[in-house]
């Protein structure tokens, strides 16, 4: 396909990315966003739309002309706006409501993993404070409790406190208790028709606030690729014993899973197991691992939509590393403070190695302020992760963004090598 019109919907830093690099596509004649951020609405036409409202979605593609619709974030994927667009007769990159409860249930997809034989934790879905109970002593400490519902980021809580894991779970309502995972995580993401299936580079995303992994979890303080401390052959493990598996039991059941499958592991002593799937793309790994691929990314969305991947080989990736540090705003993950004004050089050039990716930011009039807990993400690609760390690094000391603060030791460990290598897959 060539002249293709698409939207991307969704409003944070994994849409910008997204777009900046279907925008890149030569086979890509427009793009539009809704609703966007100060990022995206510089460079392309953007829409009010509220993006988990399906009609208001499709209807928006219509009238724009769209030939694809890229459903960028998990609630509206869950919420069925990409089921909503293709009933309008509209290619949509994105699972149905269905498919993504993949996402939208831990139980779901622990059953899911159990059918198709997939590694994972092991686990107790609970419904009520007994069964928890039962389920942490029969499990042991650490205690792992997920919510089993969508949660923001806020769902998962792990620790060594047997009360504070009672009393998560007794704020979840049903949750899934989980056996401990130790070892380093990886992110995969796949892009699949719900048959053919690409892997894309793996990265590493850092969950914790602060350096050193130390307080509360996140949506993510930064992320790189690719994993110089990877086992060989990780990419065609986990496509083998997780990805195909778990594809061919969605067929089975009828809900095949077409769209973008992110497969969260933990490499640990005793082998990989899935910590996690999520039905779209990761934030912020997307913003790190994008700039990395060359084959153009919008004709490889509209083939997975249109079930047509078998046509597009392998994707081919630049030889160099990508990191990505995320500038949250103070406070973040409590309540992050409001209206902090951002200044600097290449607040919207994305040209060079390094760019900016807008998140939680919103105009004031013509100055750019913090709106959210992620604002941004200094994105830069280089020769060795080295380098591109300490590119993002000097961006990010151009910045003057006094109520912002963001960690200091992204890709710090992989960059220097001491990650220790992984044995067993
Ligand atoms: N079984 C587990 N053992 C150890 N840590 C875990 C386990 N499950 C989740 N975690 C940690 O909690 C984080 C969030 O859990 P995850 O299942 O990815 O839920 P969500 O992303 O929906 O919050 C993981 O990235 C991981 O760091
Ligand atoms: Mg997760």
């Amino acid at each position: 396909m060539t002249d293709l019109t698409v939207l991307v919907v969704g409003s944070g830093g994994r849409e910008h990315a997204l777009a900046l690099a279907i925008a890149a596509d030569p086979g890509v004649a427009a793009v539009h966003v809704a609703p966007g951020n100060p990022g995206t609405w510089h460079a392309w036409p953007s829409h009010a739309v509220d993006p988990t409202d399906g009609d208001a979605v499709a209807a928006l593609a219509t009238e724009i002309g769209a030939d694809l619709v890229v459903v960028g974030p998990e609630a509206p994927l869950v919420a069925g706006v990409a089921d909503a667009v293709r009933a309008a007769g509209i290619a949509c990159f994105g699972p149905t409501a269905q498919a993504a409860q993949l996402e939208g249930s831990k139980q779901f997809a622990k059953d899911v993993m159990a059918a198709a034989g997939v590694p994972t934790a092991a686990s107790r879905f609970c419904r009520t404070p007994g069964e928890v109970a039962a389920a942490l002593d029969a499990l042991g400490a650490p205690y792992v409790v997920k919510q089993d519902g969508l949660a923001a980021g806020k769902g998962v809580v792990v620790t060594n406190d047997r009360d504070e894991a009672l009393a998560h779970a007794a704020a979840c309502g049903d949750v899934v208790v989980e056996e401990y995972l130790d070892g380093p995580e990886v992110s995969l993401f796949v892009i699949t028709d719900g048959t053919v299936a690409l892997p894309l580079q793996p990265a590493q995303d850092f969950k914790r606030v602060g350096d050193d992994d130390a307080g509360p979890n996140t949506g993510g303080m930064g992320a790189y690729t690719p994993l110089p401390w990877a086992p060989e052959g990780l990419v065609a493990a986990v496509m083998d014993r997780v990805v195909t598996p778990t594809l061919e039991e969605m067929t089975r059941r009828g809900t095949p899973f077409a769209g973008l499958l992110y497969v969260g592991l933990a490499l640990t002593s005793r082998g990989m197991r899935v910590v996690e799937y999520n039905a779209r793309f990761g934030d912020p790994e997307t913003q790190a691992i994008l700039p990395l691929l060359e084959t153009p990314l919008g004709q490889v969305l509209y083939a997975a939509a249109t079930g047509t991947l078998a046509d597009v080989g392998p994707l081919s990736w630049r030889d160099e590393s990508a990191v990505i540090v995320v500038a949250a705003a103070e406070n973040y993950p409590g309540t992050p403070r409001a209206g902090g004004s951002i200044t600097g050089p290449r607040l919207y050039e994305t040209a060079d190695n390094v760019h900016i990716v807008h998140a939680g930011t919103a105009l004031d009039g013509d100055t750019l302020v913090a709106a959210g807990g992620r604002v941004l993400g200094v994105v830069a690609t280089g020769p060795t992760l080295t380098d591109a760390r300490d590119d993002a690094y000097a961006a990010l000391a151009e910045l003057d963004f006094p109520t912002g603060f963001w960690r200091t030791d992204i890709a710090a460990k992989a960059a220097a090598g001491l990650i220790p290598p992984v044995t067993s897959l």
